[in-house]
């Protein structure tokens, strides 16, 4: 982890609420898609974690979907504002353990980090298949941008007004076959991942954070392999080792 000023070169709204901010500074500690960056915002105590959605020549870009008031301030900011930031938070996604045919399931405001990791993996030979989950056709994002390296890029809507109707789970049997699983997303849909998927995957968890890197145990979560800290020993955490605080 180190501590970074980052200069914002663009902040623009790419679907209703969702904005795509790139970032120019020093970004070398940022090793591995699934990482996290974690922004001091002024007038506010805590700092908000947001995914690498992708690292290109020290242009570190982040999708935020505005649900607050940090997120709203975030959404005011202008080209040339610099942001103080922690970066290469997080664990990150393992890509070693893919296979030949990875799936990608995204939902929401989980999307973002996946498409560095699709770009990871296709820079890797493997062939990629993304399914990307949203609520209604205007909030769909990065579409085109999936497609440009993805295999197959499958979308699915709550209401059906793009793609298929319906939740990520739904769109399983039209992915077909696939060799691993990386998923990440709000808990319900990564439970829901969880309890349909037929091979082994890797799951990132957005949980409320405190410091971002392991001091307050503020994201502390029971494994099957003990207690972890989701931004520290997470965000991502594998399926196997998942313990849901109710059953799935
Ligand atoms: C590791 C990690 C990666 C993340 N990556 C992204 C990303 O790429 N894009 C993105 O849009 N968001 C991401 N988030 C969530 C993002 O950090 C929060 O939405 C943001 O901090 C909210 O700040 P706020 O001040 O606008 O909202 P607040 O005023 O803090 O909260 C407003 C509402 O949002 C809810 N909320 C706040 N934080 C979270 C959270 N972590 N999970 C679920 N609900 C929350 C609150 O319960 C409340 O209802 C990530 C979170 C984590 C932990
Ligand atoms: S947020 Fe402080 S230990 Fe995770």
């Amino acid at each position: 982890m180190t501590q970074s000023d980052l200069t914002i070169l663009s902040n623009r709204e790419i679907a209703t609420s969702v904005y795509e901010m790139k970032l120019g500074g020093n970004t070398i500690s940022i090793a591995r898609p699934g990482q996290f960056i974690d922004l001091k915002l002024d007038g506010f105590f805590l700092r908000r974690p947001f995914s690498v959605c992708d690292l290109e020549n020290d242009v570190l870009t982040i999708i935020y979907k505005v649900v607050g008031r940090g997120t709203e301030h975030m959404s005011s900011l202008t080209a040339g504002s610099v942001l103080d930031a922690l970066i290469g938070l997080g664990n990150g996604y393992e890509t070693s353990t893919s296979g030949a045919s990875p799936l990608l399931i995204g939902g929401g405001a989980g999307v973002p980090p996946l498409f560095m990791l699709a770009k990871a993996l296709v820079s890797q030979g493997k062939s990629v298949t993304a399914v990307l989950g949203f609520n209604t056709a205007e909030d769909v994002f990065y579409k085109g941008e999936f497609e440009g390296i993805c295999s197959r890029v499958i979308i699915t809507t709550a209401d059906g007004s793009c793609g298929i109707r319906g939740l990520v789970t739904d769109a399983l049997t039209e992915a077909g076959d696939y060799s691993y699983v990386y998923t990440c997303g709000p808990e319900q849909m990564l439970k829901a991942v969880w309890s349909k998927i037929n091979t082994s995957g890797q799951f990132s968890f957005e949980e409320r954070m405190g410091c971002g890197f392991g001091a307050c145990m503020g994201c502390s979560c029971e494994t099957l392999c003990g207690a972890k800290r989701i931004c520290s020993d997470g965000p991502v955490l594998y399926k196997e080792e998942i313990k849901w605080p109710t059953p799935a």
